[in-house]
């Protein structure tokens, strides 16, 4: 696996944390390729649990290098905050880059997330107020604040100056909310995030990462959110700002798509969603409580019960195509170790036909109902399972489904949040 991508098939926390740590032990180079800390990607050590919000999931191994890529958008202060938890833990981070194109999360874009959730009401998005969406918009509306600005005084308090009155004139007058932003306190702040992190700083990553791909290092790109949170490709609005699917690893890490040998897929043995929106296969009740209760399905960022629901096929076959996976890596297994009876959603019932390509359109999803296959359960604990001649047949026969859905080979299965709780197929 020269390159490879590392891609959520849900809408997130499918286990990337988890299964980037594992793969990391035997790579070279590890690079974030979109989204902020929005994102909480968990790896349990022993003891520690750690979350990471931006920093890649391989800086556990110091000598992997660890890139924050350019399509990230960073919020300083929560960098550095991170930083500061894992040498507290005996991580130093030397092994951390960031790139110096990725963009900037100031104070005004999550006063202005925040006003714009409340504006919502019924339609909530549920984000994570993490600034997300606005620093996207700037960047896409080129008003952004890269990390290199925060390097050029004059042109740092230009950009500043512009944006702080154009955000206090619309939070003020638009959302009739307080804007207490004051140039000179935000630019004096931002100075010292910018010289704190500068021996990090690396002037044009992608570069770094192309020597990287010549000299046939092992790479991954790790993905945040997950296929069904992809602006273009997920269930839009109810969406983050961002492409997590594949082809995002290309302009978030500035890589060719021909340099890309693998895509994997990390696949949740169920499913959450932590947010509003549609969620076709969402089990209310007992069963949901069964799983989040048992799978601590609680937001790693906001802390937020997550909705739980049966594996969704029409959603896994749409994240293989988009992200053109070639393998998988199936997590939390164990979790369903004590069901009766589990359900694969095979397809949806649309106006009495059966439809198997997730639907574009929210109010043609709404109508839709999942179609469930029946699988009996295996009813003992695979947390110690390492082998796959260890796991029941029950468990094998379902899967053996999640795999002929997806049309991908399982490489990876995980029985359990640990580093060594893996079966490698
Ligand atoms: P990410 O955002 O995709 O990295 O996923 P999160 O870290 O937000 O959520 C996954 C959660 O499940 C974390 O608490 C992990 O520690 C945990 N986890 C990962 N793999 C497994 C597994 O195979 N079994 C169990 N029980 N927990 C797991
Ligand atoms: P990881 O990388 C799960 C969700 C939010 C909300 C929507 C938009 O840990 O899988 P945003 O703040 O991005 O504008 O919110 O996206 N969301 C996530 N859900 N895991 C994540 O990241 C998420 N990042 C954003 O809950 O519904
Ligand atoms: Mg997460």
């Amino acid at each position: 696996m020269p390159v490879t991508v590392i891609v959520g098939t849900q809408w997130g926390d499918e286990g990337k944390g988890k299964i980037t740590d594992l793969l990391a032990r035997n790579l070279d180079m590890v690079v974030r390729y979109q989204g902020g800390n929005n994102a909480g990607h968990t790896v349990v050590i022993g003891e520690n649990t750690f979350k990471l919000h931006l920093i890649p999931s391989g800086i556990f191994y110091k000598n992997v290098t660890c890139i924050i890529g350019n399509g990230v958008v960073i919020d300083p202060a929560v960098l550095i905050g991170e930083i500061e938890t894992l040498k507290e833990q005996g991580y130093d981070c030397s092994n951390l880059r960031i790139s110096s194109q990725a963009h900037v999360i100031l104070p005004y874009h999550k006063l202005l997330d925040k006003a714009q959730e409340e504006r919502r009401e019924a339609g909530r998005i549920g984000t994570t107020c993490r600034g997300i969406g606005p620093c996207y918009v700037d960047k896409f509306n080129r008003r952004g604040i890269r990390i290199e600005d925060l390097y050029n005084e004059r042109a740092f308090r230009e950009k500043l100056e512009w944006n702080v009155a154009e955000k206090k004139f619309q939070v003020e007058n638009f959302y009739k909310m307080k804007a207490d932003l004051d140039v000179e306190k935000i630019f004096e702040e931002y100075l010292s995030y910018a010289h704190a992190i500068r021996k990090m700083v690396v002037d044009n990553s992608s570069a770094l990462i192309d020597e990287a791909v010549r000299s046939k290092k092992r790479i991954l790109l790790e993905g945040a959110q997950g296929t069904m949170l992809d602006v273009d490709l997920g269930t839009y609005p109810f969406v983050t700002s961002s492409n997590p699917v594949a082809g995002g690893a290309c302009t978030g890490a500035g890589i060719g798509p021909k340099n890309i040998d693998e895509v994997l897929g990390v696949v949740k043995a169920y499913v959450t969603r932590v947010g509003g929106g549609p969620f076709p296969t969402e089990i209310a009740g007992e069963i949901g409580d069964l799983l989040r209760e048992k799978g601590k399905e609680y937001g790693s960022t906001t802390g937020r019960p997550r909705r739980c629901g049966w594996f969704d096929g029409v959603v896994m076959r749409h994240a293989s195509r988009v992200n053109g996976l070639t393998s998988l890596a199936i997590t939390k297994i164990d979790v369903l170790d004590q069901l009766d009876k589990i359900n694969i959603c095979t397809a949806y019932e649309y106006e009495g036909k059966k439809l198997k390509d997730f639907p574009s359109d929210l109010a043609k999803l709404e109508k839709c109902t999942p179609v469930y296959e029946e699988y009996p359960g295996w009813k003992q604990s695979l947390v110690d399972a390492r082998a796959y001649s260890d796991l029941p047949n029950n468990a094998r026969k379902y899967l053996e489904r999640l795999a002929d859905i997806a049309g991908a080979k399982i490489t990876l299965i995980s029985t359990g949040a640990e580093r060594g709780q893996i079966i490698k197929v």
